[in-house]
């Protein structure tokens, strides 16, 4: 039952996709005059055609109009990128004046194509009662990037959040995953895998006992070479700790030295500064537990700090999750305007049921990986174009997977059975195009 309560919660500007919504807000208004309740009696009434014919040219009515629509916005992105693309002309697009939070596009998207598609699947133009909903406009817009990624171009890298994307919240991948198999088919097509995790430790068998079921399977399988074997990495930490694929280890999994994988800028990130960063969020989350009463407590590491329940099953209310993400997000945005460290950059973000402020952000930890996997090829880097990140939060406020949108193509999953659904996706589009 949606209470009086979600509803007006899920308003808040923190929890909404702006772009998201403002399509939702187009597709509304021929569902209203088209799909309505009483499009079900009136054509059957004013034509004398039966009913299942007036569905019929109801439906085929409001497929068409969405389509237009999607077409519409589709066109609109492709002069988006054109702005984006020229650095002389000082005008804004019109598609960023009507969403002025609308971000970067690597690649044009498809969405005409990816509404007929996600409309045969999910019948969204066949509904009376229900309007296309944030889930329907979230699938297309993930229908559409990976079209974009593999038609136009050629994916070459592909990464993922681990806990809600590859596997439940908290819990660990087991062999006997669906995912798995997508993933080893990624290896097979020569694709690149990053594990692009916030989830921050130092040591490998940590690791190994989060991913064991996909690593095992790797190190076992005798039908992918090599090269293919090595095309696994974990960046932990959310940009902070490397681990390589290495069937020798006893964890199947090798740390990598800092100096090995650190961009430039990062170099540039003194450990004075990080500490001072660490110090100002542990003091800011203290202040949180007392002064909201959580039943959670600290926990710092080497690279991040953050809170979890405490006893370890006991909820924290989401509201003082949130609370304790946008506040520590406004301390440390003070703390540095005030000169008491450089600018590192970090993230704050609400793990469902914990909090933690990490050095650095997931756009780092993607860029490390098209930088490791890229080094071989031409230019170093593996574009973003090329990339494509799968992850569960999006939302601008207090989510991790966000800030990789600003160095590659992305998909917002809500589950990991959503995920094996957007790989499967994925797996025949790529088998289309080499076919
Ligand atoms: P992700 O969804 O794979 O990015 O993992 C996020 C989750 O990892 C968080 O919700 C935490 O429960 C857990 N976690 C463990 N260690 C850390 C850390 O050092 N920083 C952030 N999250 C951590
Ligand atoms: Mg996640």
């Amino acid at each position: 039952m949606t209470t009086r309560y979600r509803v007006e919660y899920a308003l808040k500007t923190h929890r909404r996709d702006q772009f998201i919504e403002w399509i939702k807000g187009l597709l509304a208004v021929p569902f209203v005059l088209y799909s309505q309740p009483h499009g079900v009696f009136d054509n059957a009434a004013t034509t004398g055609a039966s009913s299942s014919e007036s569905l019929t040219t109801t439906r085929e009515e409001a497929h068409r109009r969405y389509s237009e629509i999607l077409r519409d916005v589709e066109l609109m992105i492709d002069d988006h990128i054109l702005h984006q693309n020229d650095a002389d002309n000082p005008f804004p697009s019109k598609l960023k004046l009507l969403v002025p939070s609308i971000g970067p596009f690597f690649t044009r998207l498809p969405l005409e194509a990816a509404f007929k598609f996600q409309d045969r699947k999910r019948y969204i133009s066949s509904r009376r009662f229900v309007s296309p909903s944030f889930n329907d406009v979230r699938l297309i817009l993930n229908s559409a990037q990976i079209m974009a990624v593999t038609t136009y171009g050629t994916l070459q890298l592909a990464t993922f959040d681990g806990d809600v994307t590859l596997y439940d919240d908290g819990q660990s991948l087991e062999p006997n995953s669906p995912v798995i198999p997508r993933l080893i088919d990624l290896l097979h097509k020569n694709v690149k895998i990053g594990i692009v995790t916030a989830a921050g430790y130092t040591s490998a068998d940590r690791y190994y006992a989060r991913l064991h079921g996909l690593l095992d399977t790797i190190a076992n399988d005798p039908t992918l070479s090599p090269t293919q074997k090595n095309s696994l990495i974990v960046m932990g930490g959310e940009a902070n700790y490397l681990f390589e694929f290495d069937a020798s280890s006893p964890h199947l999994l090798s740390p990598v030295p800092r100096d090995q994988w650190l961009t430039p800028e990062m170099m540039s990130w003194d450990d004075r500064d990080i500490n001072q960063i660490l110090d100002v969020a542990e003091d800011a989350l203290r202040e949180c537990i007392k002064s909201m009463n959580l039943p959670a407590e600290l926990m710092r590491k080497d690279r991040a700090v953050g809170i979890i329940p405490s006893p370890p099953h006991v909820r924290i209310p989401r509201e003082s999750l949130e609370e304790t993400v946008l506040l520590v997000q406004k301390i440390l945005e003070i703390s540095t305007r005030a000169g008491r460290h450089k600018r590192v950059p970090f993230c704050a973000f609400n793990g469902g049921n914990d909090v933690f402020v990490d050095i650095g952000d997931k756009s780092w930890g993607v860029k490390v990986c098209q930088r490791w996997f890229g080094a071989s090829t031409k230019g170093g880097i593996i574009k973003g174009e090329n990339t494509l990140h799968v992850g569960d939060q999006f939302l601008s406020a207090g989510a991790n997977d966000f800030r990789a949108r600003s160095v590659g193509t992305t998909a917002w999953i809500a589950s990991p059975a959503e995920t094996v659904e957007l790989l499967d996706e994925l797996a025949d589009l790529m088998g289309k195009k080499l076919s």
